[in-house]
């Protein structure tokens, strides 16, 4: 039903351009005083068939076909976009909210502070754009598309510039070699944790000043990183990086999201579906893998070991609970309760007990880098010795 209306409005759309493109008719000569009238002028001359450039894509192989893949995305299903009313969340989560932000070129730079000492996080959609946000769709990666109709414009894509980290205040950035990542990469990134001044946190202490009792931000349940931790991971930049000796995996610069997100489809997986998960025809490409597959000794040995070192992780950070879980290790989220969302939570902040036992700085480190590996997804495939590095270091350093 959804796809016949399309059809029908596409009908109605080319038929009015048909229509509108005849050319205007020529003056009418002057009236004639009881006499006879004048000539007509001459007809305009014919518009350009608009039709003809309408189904250099809207045709079987070309969007029809790709909408069917896409409809097999989350992109497409979820409805993570209906944060997108808060100015706060729309830059990732809605269509209207990521234009603006990357037709503004929208800083990812705290200001501040102001007369009552409070900063604020410029990485925000305008008020303008909040309204009955839409999910992702074609036109928001491809936002050239219905300029002049013409059969080329799904390229460019709405941005591939270098992304500058919301989570570092811009302080960091993350750029591909294959710069189509950063299109994923403007969305698929980490989000600041902020200080009760709106001030985005110094993350250089929790690494410089390991032991002093966590104090530059309040913790609550859902204090963290967020979910796009892939941007990150795959890129090797924005972590917490404690110790040294951190390498990069052939991939930051070999491959992009799109490389293994994208690749031709297997089964439920590929193409405009954006899921990697069981597709190695991206990875089997010349210059890279040759029988990278989900049995294949590399694969599942960098999962296996990522996915022990989190558990370690998780059992070191919440060995400081004294038998009861500072973090959930299922989602990285925080134990701590919170009426309407974690109603379960074990600790209580503030004066009800059992009151939180707090986190040093280190483990507060800690905590941020098992989100960012956990939510990057993979089990380590995005960017193993990044990560492997990332989580031995972690381990050594609380
Ligand atoms: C460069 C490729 C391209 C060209 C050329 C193109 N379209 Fe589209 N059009 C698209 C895509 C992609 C969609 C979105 C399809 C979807 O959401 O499944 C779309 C959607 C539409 C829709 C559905 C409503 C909407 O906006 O989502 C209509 C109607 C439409 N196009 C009309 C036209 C007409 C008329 C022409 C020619 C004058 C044309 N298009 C030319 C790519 C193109
Ligand atoms: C406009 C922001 C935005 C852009 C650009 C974007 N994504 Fe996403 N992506 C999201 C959001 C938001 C979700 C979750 C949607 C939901 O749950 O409703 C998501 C979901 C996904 C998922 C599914 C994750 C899961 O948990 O199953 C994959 C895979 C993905 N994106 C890959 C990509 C790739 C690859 C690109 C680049 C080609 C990309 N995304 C570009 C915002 C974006
Ligand atoms: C910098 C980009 C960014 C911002 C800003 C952002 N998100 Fe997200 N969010 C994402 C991405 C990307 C995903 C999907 C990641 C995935 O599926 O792996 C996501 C996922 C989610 C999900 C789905 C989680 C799940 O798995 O069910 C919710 C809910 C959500 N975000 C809420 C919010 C809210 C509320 C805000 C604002 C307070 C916000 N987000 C701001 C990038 C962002
Ligand atoms: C999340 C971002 C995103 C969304 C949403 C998206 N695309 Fe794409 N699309 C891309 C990227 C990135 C590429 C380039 C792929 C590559 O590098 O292999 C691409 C490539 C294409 C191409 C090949 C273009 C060429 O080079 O000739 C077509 C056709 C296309 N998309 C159609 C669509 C249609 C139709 C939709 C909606 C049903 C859609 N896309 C939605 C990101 C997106
Ligand atoms: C080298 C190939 C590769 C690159 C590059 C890559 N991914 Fe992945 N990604 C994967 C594979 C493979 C999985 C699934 C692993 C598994 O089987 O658990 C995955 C998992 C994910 C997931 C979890 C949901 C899912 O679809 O399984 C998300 C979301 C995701 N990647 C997003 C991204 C984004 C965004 C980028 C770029 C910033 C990126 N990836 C770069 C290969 C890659």
């Amino acid at each position: 039903m959804k796809n016949l209306l399309k059809i029908l409005s596409l009908l109605t759309i080319a038929g009015f351009i048909l229509t509108s493109c005849e050319g205007p008719m020529g003056p009418q000569g002057p009236a004639g005083t009881n006499g006879t009238n004048g000539t007509n002028g001459t007809n305009g001359k014919d518009g350009k068939d608009a039709n003809e450039t309408c189904k250099l894509c809207h045709n079987k192989t070309i969007v029809e076909a790709v909408a069917i893949e896409f409809e097999h995305s989350l992109h497409a299903t979820g409805t993570a976009y209906e944060e997108g009313t808060r100015n706060s969340c729309a830059p990732c989560h809605s269509h209207q909210g990521f234009l603006n932000v990357v037709t503004k070129a929208t800083p990812a730079t705290f200001t501040g502070p102001d007369a009552a000492g409070k900063y604020v996080n410029n990485y925000i959609t305008e008020a303008s754009a909040l309204n009955l946000p839409g999910g992702i769709g074609c036109f928001t990666c491809h936002s050239a598309l219905h300029t002049n109709y013409a059969g080329t414009e799904f390229t460019p894509l709405a941005t591939t510039a270098a992304v500058k980290m919301t989570m570092w205040g811009a302080a960091k950035e993350i750029n591909f070699t294959k710069t189509d990542g950063n299109l994923c990469a403007k969305c698929h990134q980490p989000r600041p944790v902020t200080a009760t001044t709106g001030n985005v946190i110094d993350y250089s202490k929790l690494i410089s000043d390991p032991t002093t009792a966590y104090a530059l931000s309040s913790i609550g349940y859902r204090t963290g990183v967020h979910y796009g931790a892939q941007g990150a991971m795959a890129a090797g930049v924005g972590a917490i990086e404690f110790g040294t000796d951190y390498t990069q995996s052939a991939h930051v610069t070999g491959a992009a999201c799109t490389t293994c997100h994208m690749a031709s489809p297997t089964g439920m997986a590929g193409g405009h579906s954006f899921t990697a998960a069981g597709n190695f025809k991206g990875c089997n490409a010349t210059g890279c893998h040759t029988t990278m597959s989900a049995t294949n000794a590399t694969f599942t040995a960098a999962k296996a070991d990522v996915t022990a070192l989190l558990a370690s992780l998780a059992t070191k950070i919440n060995a400081a609970g004294g038998g009861n879980n500072i973090i959930d290790p299922a989602t990285g989220y925080f134990n701590i309760y919170d009426s309407g969302s974690n109603p379960a939570g074990y600790w209580k902040t503030g004066t009800a007990t059992p009151t939180f036992p707090g986190v040093t700085n280190a483990q507060f480190g800690a905590i941020l880098n098992y989100q960012l590996v956990l939510r990057g997804g993979g089990a380590g495939v995005h960017n193993y010795p990044y990560i492997k590095k990332l989580l031995e270091n972690t381990i050594a350093a609380i």
